[in-house]
């Protein structure tokens, strides 16, 4: 008749943490794939559907020369329909101290807080700004404009 080992013994420990260790690995592992799958299936902003696009109107209530901040996404952003007709969307937060930015009804955001100036590409124009907006990208579907902010 074969022996066992006393319940609590050093092999039942062993065994124990053996257990836990394997399980705290599977469960970490578990996490690792599901992370990875999660990104690799993240909606990219450009060619991607208008999921994570903000639908700010139809293109004919814009004309040219008119522009509109927008509130309500994860950050607000001025679209600006340039004379020429061409949609430009851009952060309305300065990249110097975040102040909310002005569009000036012409070709510039203006920064009321330390005068820094931006053009309708984003290039600083003056002012401390120590970089460029981020153009954000617009699309327009069935003659409404979307931005993906
Ligand atoms: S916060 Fe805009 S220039 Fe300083």
């Amino acid at each position: 008749m074969e022996e066992k080992p006393p319940v609590g013994g050093p092999q039942g420990r062993r065994r124990f943490f053996k257990g836990l260790l394997a399980g705290l690995a599977g469960l970490w592992g578990t996490g690792f794939v599901a992370s990875l799958l999660l990104y690799l299936k993240a909606p990219r902003h450009h060619g991607a559907g208008l999921d994570s696009a903000v639908s700010v109107g139809m293109l004919n209530e814009l004309p040219p020369g008119q522009g509109q901040m927008v509130t309500g996404a994860h950050r607000p952003f001025w679209l600006v329909r340039s004379k020429e007709g061409e949609l430009v969307a851009l952060p309305a937060v300065c990249t110097h101290r975040r102040c909310i930015l002005q569009w000036d009804g012409g070709n510039q955001l203006l920064c009321p807080c330390h005068q820094g100036s931006f053009d309708l590409n984003g290039n600083v124009l003056g002012g401390p700004p120590p970089h460029a907006l981020e153009k954000l990208a617009v699309t327009v579907k069935g003659g409404r404009v979307y931005v993906y902010p």
